[in-house]
């Protein structure tokens, strides 16, 4: 049988750095456990504009559609801020995520032990916070039609559409129940049913899906009180349910409370291909951070995590999964920081590329 295909999408601003430790781990996995990828590299975001005029080419696009998992690391920077719409570096994550039309996009908050005086909230209030975050991923506002901005009257008008089908909040809402029954077997859904008609929608078809997962406690809450009870009492969840834009929104929240946008892995997965792997894309949550772009400052972890989530998703090693994520933890419990982990006076960071180091190290020693 042939070797798992990887396509890494580096794209933009410190996405090429930590792409850079995530090859070293996967190296690793190669050398040390014999685990062996075919990894190949390609553009996406203003890399891919700088070269083809487009966010994303058609031929990249094809490969995406082949290989098991994408690997990408963040798109976008100052330098596209310009741009027409149609070609924003954006434009070609989004493409990723429509056509190869990954649903179901996993955003797993968990807080570190050694990082809980890092959350902008109480130690007591984060720590040991484990948290799913199951996003609809192609649907919803992102995509949603008529959109643009039009001509009306003597002025313009913008408009964008939130549109959601049944079969789509069912997939997405199937998603949240298979990750509860192998969680705490509770599920949240979040939407706006007070006010929008696709939020009764919404709660509708969650309320029937849940009739198939009689052990799992469905909930219903209004997403602007979902808010805040993320940041007031985030250990009451484990899996929330919610849409493509309440789920953008509601993932940076909950991404703080871990106490770094640079710890956050996230997984978007859709239908199982012919080997039965589902179509994937893993990425950090957080962006491509230009104002410490090229510093040697970028936390490499949500991009090794998101790895590590490829590991349990795509390629059903949960054990080396575990093992990298346990070498994370380790790595951070001996006091490794990059800048954006400092707090504590006297602590001198670690550049990204230690960073890599130090999780490859860890990992050596677990052997
Ligand atoms: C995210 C990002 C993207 C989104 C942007 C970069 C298009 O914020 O993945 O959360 O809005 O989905
Ligand atoms: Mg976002």
């Amino acid at each position: 049988m042939s070797n798992p295909s990887i396509l890494i999408l580096p794209g933009d601003g410190i996405g090429p750095e930590v792409m850079t430790e995530v090859r070293k781990v996967i190296n690793w996995f190669g050398e040390a456990r014999d685990i062996q990828f075919d990894v190949s590299e390609d553009l996406v975001g203003g890399a891919a504009y700088d070269k083809h005029g487009v966010p994303l080419a058609d031929e990249t696009m094809a490969k995406a559609q082949e290989v098991d998992a994408v690997l990408l690391g963040a798109v976008g920077g100052p330098a596209y801020d310009d741009l027409d719409f149609s070609v924003k570096p954006e434009r070609g994550l989004l493409r990723l995520r429509k056509e190869m039309d990954l649903y179901a996009n996993l955003r797993p908050a968990q807080c570190f032990d050694a990082l809980a005086d890092f959350s902008s909230l109480k130690r007591d209030i984060v720590a040991g916070l484990d948290i799913m975050i199951l996003r609809e991923l192609t649907s919803g506002v992102y995509f949603g039609e008529p959109r643009g901005i039009f001509e009306e009257g003597n002025e313009r008008v913008g408009i964008n559409t939130q549109r959601y089908t049944e079969s789509e909040i069912e997939r997405a809402a199937r998603s949240a129940f298979e990750l509860a029954m192998r969680r705490n077997k509770k599920v949240c859904s979040m939407e706006k049913a007070n006010v929008m008609e696709s939020g009764i929608l919404w709660r509708e078809v969650a309320t029937r899906v849940a009739k198939d997962y009689p052990e799992v406690e469905l909930s219903h809450m209004y997403a602007d009180n979902g808010a805040m009870q993320l940041v007031r009492a985030p250990k009451q969840f484990d899996v929330i349910l919610t849409d493509n834009l309440f789920g953008d929104i509601l993932s940076d929240c909950a991404a703080m409370l871990t106490g770094s946008l640079g710890m956050l892995p996230s997984a978007s997965l859709g239908a199982p291909m012919a080997n039965g792997r589902p179509k994937a894309m893993y990425e950090p949550v957080h962006g491509s951070a230009p104002d410490i772009t090229g510093q040697g400052k970028a936390n490499p972890i949500a991009c090794i995590l998101s790895f590590a989530m490829a590991l349990r998703y795509s390629f059903d090693m949960g054990t080396e999964a575990d093992r990298l994520e346990k070498a994370i933890e380790k790595v951070l419990s001996d006091g490794a920081r990059t800048a954006d982990l400092l707090g504590e006076d006297g602590v001198d960071p670690i550049s990204t590329s230690e960073m890599g180091d130090a999780v490859v190290a860890a990992l050596q020693a677990s052997l």
